[in-house]
């Protein structure tokens, strides 16, 4: 299709809706709400295409220049909305966020954008970068394996950018880490699959765990282990993890996809040695540095095991409390089913990813659970997406 003029209708995922002359859904990208853009077409299916804004007859009041001189119409894919505005980008991720939960969920829910402390500058402590021919990093263009090359990352914490400065021949793919205080360090996967860290400046020397303080707990994340990428969101999640599952002394919480512990030293103190926490987690990385950050509260239990049906079974008590924080693909066939057999009297479920939640919820409502909450945290500033945390209750009328 040739490059059209449209006027973008509403946000969605993956571009704003509007049409493209033939009647399809175009999913625009680089445009808001009520601009009349032209398209460039960048990828076709039978009911729908994919492109970007390339030009801006009528720019929405919310329109700024990107702050980051790499984004755009095909540049780097990383963020999403850098042209705009602080309220046009929480009002568009809100309105995606409600979309997903009314069509997928069958949900029909307010949802409030908090903002992190921090600004976005800086924020991420964790980036996964790749790595173009000439050893040069930087992020994927969208949906291209094309790499653009940065000279640093707008978004990223600013010890990170010496990174930046070198060529990483071999590597496959870098993850640059700066949790903490501890000293910045890089991850890097070879061609071969095997990953090792090192040091920012390309030194052999074996970069040490990170050693970060959130929420009023210290943990060692070492370098394989699952640490929330931006700088506030382990010490915001684990509050209101907390003030959301309310545990009380003797309680049960089982936390699935437990990582390095984040949110069971969050609970642990509250339900006391009288209660238990079991953790259920399946990178022996993150079961290490659990069973060190979790060792002062003896009476967690850390398991090493994937979250299955059968897991679930085993550690889920009726009228226990469940936390779960799975990776972007949500909870695993049948884990939501199971969850509601063991009847938690409450399931606080933590997510990236508005999609993979909704399909969750559903479940849990049909498992006859009812929505209590769903509280939204803006810790993917410049991006489209967001963390969601909900709360779900037994009702008294299912299960018995
Ligand atoms: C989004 S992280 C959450 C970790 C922790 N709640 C935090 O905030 O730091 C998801 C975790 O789930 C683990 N994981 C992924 N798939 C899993 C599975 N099928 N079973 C158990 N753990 C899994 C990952 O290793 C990772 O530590």
């Amino acid at each position: 299709v040739n490059d059209f003029v449209a006027e973008v209708e509403r946000p969605a995922l993956g571009g704003g809706i509007a049409h493209a002359p033939d009647g399809r859904v175009a999913f625009v990208r680089d445009a808001l709400v009520g601009e009349r853009v032209t398209v460039r077409v960048t990828d076709e299916a039978r009911r729908f295409v994919r492109g970007e804004a390339v030009a801006v007859a009528r720019p929405a009041p919310g329109r700024v220049a990107p702050p980051c001189p790499y984004a755009g119409p095909g540049r780097c894919g990383g963020c999403d909305l850098q042209h705009a505005d602080g309220p046009s980008a929480r009002a568009w991720k809100e309105a995606v966020v409600r979309e997903q939960m009314s069509r997928i969920a069958g949900l029909e829910v307010e949802v409030e954008l908090r903002d992190a402390p921090s600004g976005a500058r800086g924020s991420r402590t964790r980036l996964r970068c790749a790595v173009d021919p000439s050893g040069r990093l930087g992020l994927r263009r969208r949906r291209s394996h094309e790499v653009e090359v940065l000279a640093t990352c707008w978004l990223a914490d600013a010890r990170l950018a010496p990174a930046f400065a070198r060529r990483w021949d071999g590597a496959g793919e870098v993850e640059l880490r700066a949790i903490g205080p501890s000293e910045p360090f890089a991850v890097v996967t070879g061609a071969d699959g095997a990953a090792r860290p090192c040091a920012l400046d390309g030194s052999d020397r074996p970069a040490a765990a990170s050693r970060v303080e959130a929420a009023g707990h210290d943990f060692l994340v070492s370098p394989a282990s699952f640490w929330q990428s931006h700088r506030d969101a382990p010490g915001v999640l684990g509050s209101v993890v907390r003030r959301l599952a309310a545990p009380h002394a003797g309680d049960r919480v089982v936390d699935l996809y437990s990582g390095v512990g984040l949110l069971a030293a969050a609970v642990a103190r509250d339900v006391g040695p009288r209660g238990r926490v079991v953790c259920v987690e399946s990178s022996p990385s993150a079961l290490g540095d659990a069973r060190v950050n979790l060792a002062d509260t003896p009476w967690t239990d850390v398991r090493a095991a994937r979250v299955t049906l059968a897991a679930v079974d085993a550690a889920v008590a009726r009228d226990s409390i469940v936390l779960a924080d799975p990776p972007r693909a949500g909870l695993g066939e049948g884990v939501a089913e199971a969850i509601g057999r063991s009847r938690p009297r409450r399931v606080v479920y933590v997510s990236c990813d508005a999609p993979t939640l909704a399909r969750d919820l559903r479940k849990f409502l049909a498992a006859g659970f009812d929505l209590m909450a769903l509280e939204a945290y803006d810790f993917f500033p410049e991006t489209e997406h967001v963390e969601l945390v909900a709360v779900l209750d037994a009702t008294t009328r299912a299960g018995g």
